[in-house]
């Protein structure tokens, strides 16, 4: 009986699971199950956000939220919502991998058709980026799932010894 139940229940999550994977690239549920010191993941590992029932904001989404409108918000939009020059990041996010906004960022892109030349740049050698990268991810994942408004966070976390120390390596 507890056999049966066990399997029931298993071939139900993979029903479940099943049609959401096929349908889309984009990362999966982006509820925090782990924390390193300030720093949150989901359960696949991934960089993600943590905000609290009152709205405190974990401190790498709100670093990402200023690295994001120094640097990305020229040509996507403020808050991640796009514009006429560049796609939005909030719906981009929703729908690619982890990995394939890494590789963007990282490399650029390049999108030319008949009257438009379309250009990404690339961030990779930019630390103002680079070491911002999952802070600028989370706030995006944040965004997309809409849990956290337009505009600036009003409540965040400290930043963690951690953070700074990774901060000033990073920043050189
Ligand atoms: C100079 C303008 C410009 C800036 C600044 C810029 N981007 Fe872009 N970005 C673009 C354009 C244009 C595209 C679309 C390129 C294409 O169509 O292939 C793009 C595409 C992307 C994509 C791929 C989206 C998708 O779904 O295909 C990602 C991810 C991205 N940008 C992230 C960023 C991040 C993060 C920043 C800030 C660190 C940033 N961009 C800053 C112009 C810019």
């Amino acid at each position: 009986m507890l056999l049966k139940q066990t399997m029931l229940t298993a071939a139900l999550a993979l029903a479940l699971c099943g049609p959401a994977v096929a349908q889309s690239t984009g990362p999966g549920d982006p509820e925090a199950v782990d924390e390193d010191d300030g720093r949150y993941y989901d359960a696949d590992g991934l960089p993600t956000f943590n905000i609290a029932e009152d709205g405190t904001v974990d401190f790498p989404t709100y670093s990402g939220f200023r690295r994001y409108h120094a640097e990305c918000h020229v040509c996507h939009g403020p808050d991640g919502l796009g514009s006429t020059y560049a796609p939005s990041l909030v719906q981009s996010v929703r729908q690619k991998s982890y990995e394939t906004f890494v590789e963007v960022v990282v490399n650029g892109r390049e999108h030319v058709d008949s009257g438009n030349r379309n250009v990404m740049p690339a961030f990779g050698t930019n630390p103002n980026v680079m070491c911002y990268l999952d802070d600028i991810y989370t706030y995006l994942r944040a965004r997309a799932q809409g849990d956290l408004p337009r505009g600036r966070p009003a409540n965040t976390e400290p930043k963690s010894d951690t953070f700074s120390d990774m901060e000033n390596a990073c920043m050189g």
